[in-house]
């Protein structure tokens, strides 16, 4: 029974995408867990093993000791990122783009996964920037992700900037730090004129990101919502599937290719 009504809403949002043509995808942690990266509020997330306000960005610049801490947590989590491969959902949005229905990918993660997945730069727009550089906030020279781990591996605790000895920071966005201008307006601006709004694997409940898909109901366009656990936006949706990203994305974009 279950498998019959997630197969009839498959069909349904297969014929919306073949209906659109300014097709939005915006994307949270849950679409990268297939890849081995965890999310941060489900059932033994990152939120469960460290504490958000080690990652606040005023506490990141209060004082040598913060920063110590937030270099070790986030080496930890370097290593996963990675390693971690694009999985099948982000192969489906790649053929999006492909059937030339893509407007663009909105997305809160920092991993890459979409690009080295093969979606174009340009169709990417980053809201929490990305974990593959790392910027000093003085001078702004900026210095590749790797080159700073291998320091870290090599002992050096906290990393400051060779050129004029700023304090260095990966280039995401923590809580308490300003969202990036130009890419929140332009995520706000591509999502009030999609015609279909698609929701990845996010539990929409950070702001300004969780706005959009409020921005492409406004617009007028459809909104579709794939993730594993209920969000406090599926009432204002068209169609919302249950389970797991890789699984229903690949099966919509098969079902698009069968029609289409
Ligand atoms: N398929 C579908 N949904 C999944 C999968 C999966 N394989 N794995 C997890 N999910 C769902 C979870 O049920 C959860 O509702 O993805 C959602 C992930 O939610 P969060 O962990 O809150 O991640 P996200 O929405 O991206 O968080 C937004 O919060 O901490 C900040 O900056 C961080 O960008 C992040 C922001
Ligand atoms: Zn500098």
């Amino acid at each position: 029974m279950k498998d019959r009504i997630l197969d009839e809403q498959v069909d349904k949002v297969a014929n919306m995408i073949l209906d659109a043509d300014r097709i939005v995808v915006f994307t949270g942690a849950g679409v990268s867990t297939e890849s081995g990266i965890s999310d941060f509020r489900s059932p033994g997330g990152l939120w469960d093993r460290y504490d958000p306000n080690d990652f606040l960005y005023q506490r990141f610049l209060s004082s040598p000791e913060s920063r110590e801490k937030y270099w070790e947590m986030n080496s930890e989590l370097y290593n996963t990122l990675v390693d971690a491969k694009p999985n099948r959902a982000h192969y489906a949005v790649v053929e999006l783009e492909k059937m030339e229905k893509l407007d663009c990918v909105i997305t809160q993660n920092i991993d890459n996964l979409h690009q080295e997945a093969g979606l174009s730069d340009d169709k990417v727009i980053e809201l929490h920037g990305t974990n593959m550089w790392v910027n000093c906030l003085d001078c702004h020279k900026r210095y590749s992700r790797k080159e700073i781990q291998e320091r870290l591996e090599k002992g050096i605790k906290v990393p400051y900037c060779d050129e004029c000895g700023g304090i260095l920071k990966p280039a995401t966005i923590s809580f308490g730090q300003a969202m990036p201008y130009e890419e929140t307006r332009e995520a706000e601006m591509r999502s009030r004129s999609s015609d279909l709004f698609m929701v990845i694997g996010s539990s929409l409940v950070v702001q300004p990101a969780a706005m959009m898909p409020m921005y492409a109901k406004e617009g007028g366009g459809k909104l579709v919502i794939i993730n594993m656990e209920s969000t406090s936006y599926d009432r204002n949706a068209d169609v919302v599937l249950r389970g797991k990203a890789g699984d229903i994305m690949g099966r919509i974009v098969d079902r698009v290719k069968c029609k289409g």
